[in-house]
């Protein structure tokens, strides 16, 4: 019993380390050597209480970081009220604000699959900071879907001047479009949520999921990222929780289960 213990305690700490050196790859990657050596400092400093990676003045840092590292303009916070958006969808929009964590290449580079066999997804996809983040796996193609005219057109010229190096998937493209219009490819997707909109248009979005997902029955996961509206999720019977091992409340991840629940409730008996 004690060594069953042991080996799983082994194992943690493997995942631990692991997951911790990809993220320090990613942040020097996008934030460089000091602000990685200041995100290190301040994990240490969360040991002992909070987490001060996540305050607003380190990650408002690292995202104009970024945005310089890679010539882009994809920070700062954009209330929808100032958007270009009919007063309806202003009601339904939660403010932008880019994908800010270096978990998100993290959580990518932990999914099991063969990505150029995926098309990559972002329902509200804002500047299109995930589209850029993204673009260092080699998926089949990269699309965000996003309200804003304004930001789409943002998103485009962010593509165009992103720095191709180590780029690995140049077939991307920003639509824009209401996320409850969209026609979903026929392809296996993975599909990002972060923050987008308010509960009742993830119902209708989710709903298009499951009637493509009737359709046409294929592999999708979707990565939630602050799942706010989780328990919209609980009761879906077309999809499974799956656990990748990161031990990161921010994320929860799904995948479609081959043949479905909905079948069942259609035919009764
Ligand atoms: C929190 S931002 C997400 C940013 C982006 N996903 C990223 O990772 O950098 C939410 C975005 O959803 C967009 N949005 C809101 N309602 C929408 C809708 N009905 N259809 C498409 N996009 C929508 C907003 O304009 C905003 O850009």
């Amino acid at each position: 019993m004690k060594q069953i213990n042991l080996r799983a305690h082994f194992k943690y700490i493997v995942r631990k380390i692991r997951f911790s050196s990809k993220k320090v790859f990613w942040s020097l990657k996008y934030y460089g050597f000091d602000l990685t050596i200041l995100g290190l400092f301040l994990q240490l400093l969360s040991f002992m209480g909070k987490n001060l990676t996540s305050t607003h003045w380190y990650k408002t840092i690292t995202s104009s970081r970024f945005d310089k590292r890679f010539r882009v303009d994809t920070a700062g916070y954009i209330i929808p009220e100032e958007l270009d958006i009919s007063i309806h969808r202003k009601q339904t929009a939660v403010q932008y604000q880019p994908t800010a964590s270096v978990t998100f290449p993290v959580v990518i580079s932990e999914l099991p699959i063969n990505y150029s066999d995926y098309v990559f997804i972002d329902y509200g996809s804002g500047k299109g900071r995930s589209l850029l983040l993204a673009s260092h796996f080699p998926f089949k193609q990269i699309i965000g879907v996003e309200l804003s005219n304004k930001l789409h057109q943002i998103a485009e010229k962010n593509m165009a001047s992103f720095l191709k190096r180590q780029v690995k998937c140049r077939n991307r493209v920003s639509v824009c479009e209401d996320a409850t219009a969209f026609n979903l490819p026929k392809e296996n997707l993975i599909i990002y949520f972060f923050r987008p909109f308010n509960r009742e248009i993830l119902t209708l979005v989710l709903n298009n999921i499951r009637r493509s997902l009737e359709e046409c029955f294929r592999h999708i996961i979707i990565l939630y990222y602050y799942p706010e509206q989780r328990n919209l999720f609980s009761g879906i019977d077309y999809l499974r929780k799956i656990n990748l091992g990161i031990e990161d409340r921010r994320w929860e991840i799904y995948e479609s289960i081959p043949g479905g629940g909905w079948e069942l409730h259609r035919n009764p008996g």
